[in-house]
């Protein structure tokens, strides 16, 4: 382990398709293996901030949105959550006018990278939960991030949208950030009993092969009723298959850096 983070985007432009359920999930399961973890929540929707049940007035003064302008540094919009050795940044609605505000400031793709320098050493990873679309925010992601995990879910329209990511991981890769890489697609609410759900991952795994993750995310009731009650679905029901696959996927990722190292 070096002694400093690895930062992680959970990104896809497409809406709706797990980044927030993958990002809060496999934050949790990496911090029940033992690893320092925070979680950035760099979406105006803010719901990985609910999803750990972070209300609203607790978030007002520090968020991710008032990182990115200066009015608060990292360590002090770091949330401490319930569970041991996970933290979330969270975000608020505010957020949204970042894409429009930093349009003009110089250096504008690096604002997340630059802020997150002062706590890169106090975590063993650190995930960004990006929002649905390539704009800036999304952008001082992957600049930020040493790696991409995205999220993809088995329906029709799923590759639809998914070269226009890669271009764009390749466009961050090609000048502002050398580094980045893919480190895997996962595909999220599969549904085993639905041919589709099953053609679809077939599809993915004959153009993406090694990149795609073994491990599946089953669409699950669990995972969906978690969040109402501010828990990740870890926490809510251990036993059933959603947590169980979080699990399984947080063990895949370890391992995959193990064989890195
Ligand atoms: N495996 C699953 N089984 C059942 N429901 C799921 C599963 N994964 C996600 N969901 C539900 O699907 C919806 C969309 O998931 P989520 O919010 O994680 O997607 P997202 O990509 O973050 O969305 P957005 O693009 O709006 O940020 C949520 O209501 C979530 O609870
Ligand atoms: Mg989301």
């Amino acid at each position: 382990m070096t002694d400093t983070a690895r930062i992680i985007a959970i990104a896809n432009q497409k809406g709706g398709v797990g980044k927030t359920t993958t990002s809060v999930n496999l934050a949790t399961a990496m911090a029940a293996c033992g690893r320092r973890v925070l979680l950035v929540d760099f979406d105006p929707q803010g719901n990985a901030s609910t999803g750990f049940g972070i209300k609203l007035d607790a978030r007002r003064d520090a968020n991710s949105y008032r990182l990115l302008t200066g009015e608060v540094g990292a360590r002090e919009a770091c949330y401490k959550t319930d569970i041991a050795g996970l933290d979330v940044l969270p975000a608020i609605v505010d957020l949204s006018a970042a894409e429009i505000e930093l349009a003009e400031v110089d250096a504008r793709e690096f604002r997340l990278q630059t802020a997150l320098q002062i706590v890169v050493a106090h975590y063993d990873y650190i995930f960004i939960d990006c929002p649905p679309s390539l704009g800036l925010l999304t952008i001082n992601a992957l600049c930020a991030a040493d790696c991409v995990i995205v999220p993809l879910q088995c329906e029709f329209y799923a590759l639809e949208g998914l070269s226009q990511l890669m271009r764009t991981i390749q466009m961050v890769q090609q000048g502002l950030n050398r580094h980045l890489v893919v480190q895997g697609i996962v595909l999220t609410m599969h549904d085993s009993r639905n041919k589709l759900s099953e053609m679809v991952a077939n599809d993915v795994r004959a153009h993406f092969r090694n990149l795609v993750y073994n491990t599946v995310i089953p669409r699950n009731i669990r995972i969906s009723e978690a969040p109402s009650f501010g828990q990740p679905v870890l926490i809510y029901d251990l036993k059933c298959a959603g947590a169980q696959a979080y699990v399984a996927l947080a063990a895949e990722l370890l391992s995959q850096e193990k064989e890195a190292v």
